[in-house]
């Protein structure tokens, strides 16, 4: 079984569906990975689901870099993309490819850079630029990109309006000719991510961005029912598993109190 690559992912545009969740350790990477997922994402979204950090763009590196490590000792053939996390690129841009080389150093394959910056600013250019140039292979993310959720208008659908959606449009001409492998389309309306979709060479892969594109992903605590939180409509919850694992510890609970657990073979004699 061999190590999928950017390049593999690449070339599934037009032919096949690519599929991505996120992962933030090493036992769930290794689930996924058997299960023959293309892409785990180690996502900054960790902050929210893992860690309970309300704003993604307050995880640190040290938490994104030993989450990364994890998922990729966990992980033989799946495709391993790190996400940035602010401190990582939005902060000082010319430390990205410190940093981008760390993540690689640490398992990951590949980095995911969130759009950032006013309208003309080169500082998402300079970022995606610096790191392809130098042999990184990137996925971009356009659309909301919670890192700079402050300048969006908060949680809420992206690209509605026509200029907003020339915007974006152009914002993935951009990246795709800067050289991204790949391009994340979140929360905006499916025609619009159905024209960029047709727009460009690369794959997409949508969240929030309806099935046109050429692959989704889901954040793995909400597709398992794990988060608590508010669910965005575009989650689809695949297992419950916060209700089995209510269950799990309430029967735990029972069969100590009643001496039930540990059984003898449970135990050691000697
Ligand atoms: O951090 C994350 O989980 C992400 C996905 C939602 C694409 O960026």
């Amino acid at each position: 079984m061999n190590k999928i690559t950017a390049g593999d992912i690449k070339k599934k545009k037009n032919k096949e569906k690519i599929i991505m969740l996120t992962a933030y350790d090493y036992s769930f990477a290794k689930i996924l990975d058997e299960a023959g997922l293309d892409i785990i994402l180690v996502g900054d979204s960790m902050a929210n689901v893992v860690l309970g950090i309300k704003q993604t763009r307050r995880i640190s590196l040290t938490e994104m870099y030993q989450h990364t490590r994890a998922v990729a000792y966990g992980t033989k053939r799946s495709l391993v993309v790190a996400d940035m996390p602010y401190s990582a690129y939005q902060r000082k841009p010319q430390d990205c490819l410190k940093h981008a080389r760390k993540f690689l150093k640490l398992g990951a394959d590949a980095v995911k850079i969130e759009w950032f910056g006013a309208k003309n600013s080169k500082d998402c250019f300079y970022v995606v630029g610096k790191l392809i140039k130098n042999g990184i292979p990137v996925m971009g993310h356009i659309g909301l990109t919670p890192q700079t959720v402050h300048l969006l208008g908060g949680y809420r659908v992206q690209g509605r309006s026509k200029p907003a959606a020339e915007e974006l449009l152009r914002q993935a001409k951009i990246l795709q000719n800067l050289g991204v492998f790949s391009l994340v389309l979140e929360c905006i309306p499916y025609p619009l991510a159905r024209k960029i979709t047709a727009s460009l060479k690369i794959p997409t892969i949508g969240i929030g961005a309806g099935k046109y594109c050429d692959g989704q992903v889901l954040v793995l605590y909400d597709f398992l029912g794990l988060y608590s939180e508010k669910k965005p409509r575009f989650v689809r919850v695949y297992r419950d598993f916060s209700r089995e694992i209510k269950k799990a510890v309430i029967e735990f609970s029972r069969d100590i109190r009643k001496g039930k657990f540990p059984s003898k073979p449970e135990s050691f004699f000697s």
